[in-house]
């Protein structure tokens, strides 16, 4: 394909013309397809069904001898613990285990903070005058909609291909009013960047103006390869207590795209005092967790290997559905110059920037054609896209068929809109 930059005039409107005839074929199929969120599919949750009959009748005590179908054991089985020890990159006893959703479990570390402080706060972090988070972007929205929700300011920080502007964060995170910053460190939602060692050798050693600062160290995707490649992040907590800033990171992760989205377990891993900060709010909050759930977890992952055996599942589902998101970008804007997209090696995303100022026309577009988009904007804070540039697709819930549907509409949608734009910029005469 040439450069659409680079069309005179009269090819530009030639090709307006078949590309629109294009997309009025495809509208006209009335397709209904939905590529809005990272779910797992179908067929991916039943990798785990066995998890439903388990434990087994009567199988119901941990290794110590606690009875899983009882009140208490608020930091959660030690073999729920030790099980996914090497996925935190923390020790058992620095770990706890929640229910299902790490989103929560994040929602409530962000909430105790506000409310209490956390260790090393001079009071609540709701009375300091500003409360602000940097947040890498395009980023998570419902880590945004989290500081939104309790008026935390968020302040933008650009991916790089490594991971945040390492030199922006340092930046900011001199300013006192700085209380935190969101992290994906592994195939980054949506960019499905992988920080690079220096980056979190950075984030672990940087100064900061707060003195209880922290990392909220979303590693959602720790586990979810799409190649042979099992990519490794630095450890955050072991960099963080080398540079003497142990209470730095809080690290999230959840099983909630490894076994069932709704019924996995989350957890939280960090520094002691952070461990027995969590657990003195979290007691207040419940008597104990779900740990017939953690069981069953064990029993069925069992071990690292059975983990990574159970990834390679998902994975040999997952990568058509990417290859075919690829492949419809690629055939129909590779060399137009009026898009760029990810090609992540994990995760959940396909991360796509379109031309500045379409990617909420590509949205409507695509609605029109009969395909779901993430709403423009949501990969950054307040939903708010200024260079209206970002779109996150999500091609793990649907059928491989309506991925391949969906993507080529996606693309036309994609490439109408950047030809539109030029042709409005050569009206205007630019
Ligand atoms: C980066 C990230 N964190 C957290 C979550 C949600 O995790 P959970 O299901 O454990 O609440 C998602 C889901 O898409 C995600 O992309």
């Amino acid at each position: 394909m040439t450069r659409i930059a680079d069309l005179n005039q009269e090819d530009l409107h030639a090709l307006r013309l078949q590309v629109r005839q294009e997309y009025d074929a495809l509208r006209a199929r009335g397709l209904k397809l939905d590529m809005t969120r990272g779910k797992p599919a179908p067929e991916q949750l039943n990798l785990a069904n066995r998890l439903l009959a388990l434990p087994r009748d009567g199988d119901h005590f941990s290794e110590t001898g606690e009875d899983a179908r009882n009140y208490g054991g608020l930091q959660g089985l030690p073999e729920a613990r030790a099980l996914f020890a090497p996925v935190l990159g923390a020790p058992a006893d620095r770990i706890v285990v929640s229910n299902n959703s790490s989103l929560a479990v994040m929602h409530d570390s962000l909430a105790w903070a506000l409310l209490k402080g956390v260790p090393g706060s001079e009071a609540p972090w709701s009375q300091a005058p500003w409360p602000t988070f940097i947040c890498p972007v395009p980023g998570y929205d419902r880590h945004f909609a989290i500081c939104e929700e309790y008026g935390i300011r968020m302040r933008p920080v650009p991916m790089t291909g490594q991971g945040p502007d390492m030199d922006a964060v340092e930046a900011l995170a001199a300013d006192p009013a700085v209380k935190g910053m969101w992290c994906v460190p592994k195939y980054s939602n949506p960019t499905g960047e992988i920080y690079s060692s220096e980056t979190v050798q950075r984030l672990a050693a940087m100064r900061t103006g707060a003195p209880d600062f922290r990392i909220f160290w979303d590693n959602a995707y720790a586990v979810h390869h799409l190649t042979e490649r099992r990519h490794e992040v630095g450890n955050i907590l072991d960099l963080c207590a080398k540079a003497n800033n142990p209470d730095r990171p809080f690290v999230f992760a959840s099983t909630s795209k490894v076994t069932l989205a709704g019924a996995g377990l989350a957890f939280f891993a960090s520094s002691a005092a952070n461990v027995r900060w969590y657990l003195a709010r979290a007691g207040k909050r419940t008597i104990g967790p779900d740990k017939l759930n953690q069981l069953r977890h064990v029993r069925f992952l069992k071990d690292e290997e059975g983990l990574r055996r159970h990834m390679d599942s998902h994975r040999a589902l997952l990568v058509p559905k990417f290859n075919a998101v690829l492949a419809a970008l690629e055939s129909r804007l590779a060399g137009t110059g009026i898009a760029s997209w990810s090609k992540p090696e994990g995760g959940y995303f396909i991360s796509v920037d379109v031309m500045p100022g379409t990617a909420r026309q590509v949205v409507a577009l695509a609605k029109d054609a009969g395909v779901a988009l993430t709403p423009a904007g949501a990969t950054w804070p307040h939903a708010r896209d200024p260079q209206d540039r970002n779109l996150r697709l999500a091609p793990t819930y649907p059928a491989l068929e309506e991925v391949r549907a969906a993507s080529e509409i996606i693309a036309l949608c994609v490439l109408l809109a950047g030809i539109e734009k030029h042709c409005e910029a050569q009206e205007k005469g630019h």
